[in-house]
């Protein structure tokens, strides 16, 4: 594995391998490597013929502080994790990415304003401004996201849509430990006992698609109820939305796709997580 840490030697590389007649394939992180990043790199390994990782924690996603200051990060860990499989590996410092601080300014409408958009103001507009920077200077054949940042991938999409990218968005599903927790690099600083109380909110999110036959409010108000039962889950929100436009629906028609997404604190750590309740 090569590790590059700056933008030149990026591009340089990346032009002898495409001239090369080689394609591309691109998994952006922000480090703290674990299944669900293996399993997006193993399958951008299985469909192109070079694998790009990034690792980049990014602070202007980060809409809190502290957020940012108690992000797992252990570069030789994820270094050993992914040698045998990544063929470059963009690690570049944050004076690289921003030498001057960056001033991009994105609208993807009501997409944003919604779910994550909602209660972590900025947060889409950091995710963007690096996402967009990174396809730059890799110009990837294509790019995996996980459906877990169900909303970041409907982003990336428009942004691709807007800037008309060259570059493939492949989603990839969510990877969860046996118990059903959506695997994230936040579970690390979930406490033993936290850890153990996790999984039900997937446990709770299986069991709304087989009561579809509800009204989505009635879905909505049982879903939000059972989250409610554990004292420790501090909801923030549950929402039943068009998959593809992320507003909130009335009936399950008014959608092709319908997915349920939640977000809530389990003590300090804020989880998030969806379903699928019509696909
Ligand atoms: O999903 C993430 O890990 C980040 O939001 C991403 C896409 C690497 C951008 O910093």
């Amino acid at each position: 594995m090569l590790i590059i840490k700056t933008v030149d030697e990026l591009k340089d590389v990346l032009f002898r391998v495409k001239s090369s007649g080689k394609i591309v394939g691109f998994v952006p992180t922000m480090g703290a490597l674990h299944a669900g990043h293996l399993s997006l790199l193993e399958k951008a390994k299985s469909e192109n013929n070079v694998l790009v990782c990034s690792i980049f924690v990014n602070p202007i996603q980060f809409n809190n502080k502290q957020d940012l200051e108690k992000y797992p990060r252990n570069v030789e860990k994820d270094i050993n994790y992914i040698e045998d499989l990544v063929d470059i590996l963009f690690l570049p410092s944050e004076e690289e990415v921003f030498p001057s601080a960056p001033t991009e300014k994105f609208d993807f409408g009501k997409l944003e304003s919604v779910l994550e958009g909602k209660y972590r103001p900025g947060h889409f507009n950091g995710v963007a401004t690096i996402v967009k920077r990174l396809f730059d200077w890799i110009k990837p054949e294509k790019a995996y996201f996980g459906e877990k940042d169900y909303q970041q991938l409907v982003i990336i999409r428009e942004l691709v849509r807007q800037f008309n990218l060259p570059v493939q968005i492949v989603a990839c599903p969510t990877v969860r430990e046996p118990g059903g927790l959506a695997i994230s690099s936040r579970n690390a600083r979930l406490s033993p006992e936290e850890y153990k109380i996790a999984p039900c909110i997937y446990q709770i999110l299986l069991s709304l698609p087989p009561k579809t036959t509800l009204s989505v409010s009635e879905l909505k108000q049982y879903a939000i109820s059972e989250i409610e039962k554990i004292k420790e889950f501090k909801l923030e929100y549950l929402e039943i939305v068009n998959a593809k436009t992320l507003q909130p629906i009335t009936n399950f028609d008014d959608a092709e796709k319908v997915i349920c997404c939640v977000a809530l604190y389990l003590g300090e750590v804020r989880l998030i997580d969806n379903i699928f309740l019509k696909k």
